[in-house]
């Protein structure tokens, strides 16, 4: 479960968030909307222990959440903006990398099978560096799920996917969902994020205006909800 608890953020005296308490229940499947700047990949940064907030706190399965705390860490995959690959090393060396700092079992084993189930198995011993953008985003997702977290952060994790990549992507957030993995999903394309999420918390200007569930996966109905509460 994670909570947040009045989670306050404030840079160079302008406020980024202001007030946020969230509760999502494990095994949650939560789109995070809102138009540019709303404060919805700061959220998530504070969340992942990526940076603290000005006043307010985070708990994770109870436990409070502070920088580096490899406790925590291990419990979540967080997909950024930010790939976290390095260039000069292959998929499989760098699933191997963050899979060895997570202490994953079966590592070799798992690696091929995470490369082979975002399409890259031809590329698997080339550097990063010469990768195109969708092929990179492909990697940066199964780099985040190595470790099998129980709490899955997505910021925008459709950018740069073709549809076949897009489509790979839902059925394996699907996939999680099912093991009950709590998933928190950033994203501006309604249309994906109709397709996993159940519930949908709206943010602007760094405040949530709306926090709903829609089970009927009715996209016009979201757009509708979206429009009126945002603008
Ligand atoms: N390091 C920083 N220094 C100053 N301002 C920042 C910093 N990081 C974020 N901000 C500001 O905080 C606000 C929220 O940023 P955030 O990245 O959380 O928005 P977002 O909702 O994810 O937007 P987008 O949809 O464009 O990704 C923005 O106004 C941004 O300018
Ligand atoms: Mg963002």
């Amino acid at each position: 479960m994670i909570k947040t608890v009045t989670l306050n953020k404030t840079i160079a005296e302008k406020t980024i968030l202001n007030d946020i308490n969230i509760t999502v229940n494990q095994g949650e499947t939560i789109g995070i909307l809102g138009p540019n700047g709303a404060g919805k990949s700061t959220i998530l940064k504070i969340i992942g222990g990526l940076m603290k907030p000005s006043f307010g706190h985070v708990m994770i399965d109870n436990i409070p959440v502070k920088e580096n705390n490899l406790e925590i860490k291990k419990k979540i995959g967080f997909l950024a903006h930010n790939s976290y690959l390095y260039e000069h090393l292959s998929p499989v060396e760098n699933l191997t990398f963050f899979g060895k700092l997570y202490q994953v079992n079966q590592l070799e084993y798992k690696v091929k099978e995470l490369i082979r189930e975002v399409g890259l198995q031809f590329f698997m011993n080339e550097p990063v560096r010469s990768f195109s953008r969708g092929m990179i985003q492909r990697l940066a997702i199964v780099r985040a799920i190595v470790h099998d977290p129980s709490i899955l952060i997505l910021d925008e994790p459709h950018t740069g996917l073709d549809q076949q990549a897009s489509r790979i992507l839902n059925e394996l957030i699907l996939k999680k969902k099912e093991q009950k993995t709590t998933i928190l999903m950033v994203t501006h394309d309604l249309a994906q994020a109709i397709e996993t999420c159940d519930r949908f918390i709206l943010m602007k200007k760094g405040v949530i205006i709306d926090d709903f569930v829609l089970e009927n996966k009715n996209v016009h109905q979201l757009k509708e909800i979206y429009l009126r509460q945002v603008g």
